[in-house]
């Protein structure tokens, strides 16, 4: 990373020119697609030995498929991944250890489970192992300002928070920690919008990104008419989809999310929520219990891969196949 400073007091800009993603799930995986997609070298890692195993080959299934798929078709503003996937993969490096990924890397995003502490505990971890990097966490609901603590120089890092399916949703909402120094934000908002992403920043310290506020809201009530026993998701979703004209609706986009995912994300907004309603949902409980994750498994709330409110007839009410 090239350090601020400069010729005649002029600041020179920080480049990002290799990348380390840790965490090779949903995000990691995908985030790491668009970087090599970029023409840089990105080194991944996770600490699940079997993910990282599996997470090239994955990779280029996912590059292949996700930007296909019927139900994003109505999104605009795709990015094409390159037709030269080989080249693509060829950038990606799974490393031998956290080390091994971090070193030499300009940038760090986190991408691993949202768990304060699981992230307070890498980023100390990575505060010693990459001392010079841009760090980033793409935490959904977790202000930067709360791990920040535990990253020895709080100035070079922030939230990247990154959407799935990242060739669909191509976008990037930016949180500082309230320490970070300006011209990391600027070197790492220049960074997203060479990968093609729309770059928000997100102002001051918020309790969750921008959309995934509003998503929650929306989220938290799904599942709370459910719960009350008034609909049931298949139900939720016809109406939302008839509504908003859209190819999914909640209880479908819960399940690519995944229902650990979003477990994780509603405990961390029902930690501090102020309303006692705000609780643990029950329908979302059962779907754990049963190992039913969503797309990642196979089941949640829909069967996968093809869920059905892609049949013919579903929508309206015709195939009431899984109500
Ligand atoms: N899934 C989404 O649509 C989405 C969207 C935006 C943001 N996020 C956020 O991105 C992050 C990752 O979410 P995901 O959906 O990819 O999760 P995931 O469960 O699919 O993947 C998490 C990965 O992290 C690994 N991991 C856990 N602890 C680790 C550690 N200490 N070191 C290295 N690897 C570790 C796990 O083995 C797993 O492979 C979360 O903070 C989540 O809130 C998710």
């Amino acid at each position: 990373m090239g350090e601020p400073g400069g010729e005649q007091g002029r600041a020179i800009e920080i480049q990002i020119q290799t990348a380390a993603v840790i965490g090779t799930g949903t995000m990691g995986r995908q985030i790491a697609a668009l970087i090599a997609a970029s023409g840089r070298s990105v080194r991944i890692w996770d600490a699940d030995a079997g993910m990282l195993a599996a997470a090239k080959e994955r990779i280029a299934d996912e590059t292949r498929t996700l930007p296909e798929l019927p139900r994003y078709a109505h999104h605009r503003f795709a990015i094409r991944p390159p037709a030269d996937l080989d080249g693509l993969l060829g950038r990606i490096t799974a490393a031998e250890s956290l080390a091994d990924a971090v070193s030499g890397a300009d940038i760090v995003i986190e991408a691993v489970r949202e768990d304060l502490e699981t992230k307070k505990t890498l980023f100390s971890e990575l505060s010693r192992l990459a001392p010079q990097a841009i760090l980033t966490t793409n935490s959904s609901s977790l202000p930067s300002s709360q791990i920040a603590s535990a990253v020895e120089d709080p100035g070079r890092f922030l939230n990247t928070h990154f959407f799935a399916p990242i060739w669909s949703r191509p976008m990037v909402e930016l949180m500082g920690s309230g320490s970070t120094r300006p011209e990391v934000m600027e070197a790492v908002a220049r960074f997203g919008r060479s990968l093609g992403l729309v770059v928000a920043v997100v102002r001051g310290d918020s309790k969750g990104f921008i959309i995934n506020r509003v998503w929650r809201a929306v989220k938290r009530e799904a599942l709370r008419v459910v719960d009350e026993g008034h609909a049931d998701p298949a139900d939720v979703d016809r109406l939302w989809m008839l509504y908003f004209g859209t190819p999914y609706g909640p209880f479908g986009n819960m399940d690519m999310v995944g229902l650990d995912v979003v477990s994780d994300i509603e405990t961390s907004y029902q930690n501090v929520a102020t309303d006692p309603e705000d609780r643990p949902s029950a329908v979302l409980g059962r779907k754990l219990a049963a190992g039913e994750l969503g797309e990642k498994t196979g089941r949640g709330f829909y069967r996968h891969p093809e869920p059905e409110y892609l049949r013919e007839g579903w929508l309206t009410g015709e195939d009431r196949s899984n109500s």
